[in-house]
């Protein structure tokens, strides 16, 4: 059982005080009987509805954005715009983050959620969740740096990269790349030591999701419960 202002305001759409309004207008009700009190417990199996419209009581928000450049992948920021500052006020209120970051100047698939749990897990390398990247680089890519991708590269400063997939597109100027964890710049610092700086960098996708093409960087979208199911699919597998 959980108070009914809570269970409200974590949907993110009102905030508590706004709840407390609602209430107080006679325009909340509990399986069908109006609420008399903000505070009255409520079972998240109850129906609750505003206006006549049942609210779903959603657990957690997952969201996909295609992110811009110039945006940064945090949740504040003291002097920079953040990826938070796209989203619309609910769900700014519902303390969502991204999960793992994009360099400002990087476009592309952006997850942003509640659910740590499922966050975490993304993220873990043992969980196999690939991202794909899509550079363009100065230079061209070859066979060369195909090769020493697979191979698992250790890069000038020691860190040892798990091995990792680059496809050259067309004369090799760009390229897909394929990598299963997430350190630091990895895809620009694993590509500058190969010498092919990375011009611009977007990624394509996460494990089962890839970005809706439909999306104008800077647009996002709540998840479907089937994109749900799959990325809880793809982390289960190996966890
Ligand atoms: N690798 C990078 O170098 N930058 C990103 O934003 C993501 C992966």
């Amino acid at each position: 059982m959980e108070r009914l202002d809570k269970l409200l305001a974590s949907t993110g759409q009102w905030s508590r005080s706004q709840v407390k309004e609602l209430v107080r207008q006679g325009r909340v009700r509990v399986d069908g009987i109006a609420a008399g009190k903000p505070e009255q417990k409520c079972d998240p199996a109850q129906t609750v509805a505003v206006d006549g419209v049942p609210v779903g009581l959603q657990k957690f928000v997952y969201v996909m954005m295609n992110k811009p450049a110039g945006w940064l992948s945090a949740t504040e920021d003291k002097r920079q715009q953040t990826v938070l500052d796209l989203l619309d006020k609910p769900l700014q209120r519902r303390g969502l983050f991204p999960v793992g970051r994009l360099d400002k100047d990087t476009t592309g698939l952006l997850l942003l959620t509640d659910d740590g749990e499922l966050a975490h897990r993304l993220l873990a390398p043992r969980s196999h969740v690939d991202k794909v990247y899509l550079a363009r680089v100065d230079g061209r890519v070859n066979e060369e740096d195909a090769a020493a991708f697979r191979a698992g590269l250790v890069l000038d400063d020691g860190l040892e990269c798990l091995p990792a997939d680059l496809q050259p597109l067309e004369d090799g100027s760009r390229c897909l790349v394929t990598l299963r964890e997430g350190k630091f710049h990895q895809v620009k610092r694993m590509l500058a030591f190969r010498g092919k700086p990375v011009l611009e960098l977007k990624r394509l996708s996460m494990g089962p999701l890839g970005l809706d093409e439909t999306l104008a960087p800077g647009q996002w979208r709540e998840l479907s419960e089937r994109e749900v199911e799959f990325l809880r699919t793809a982390v289960s597998e190996r966890n």
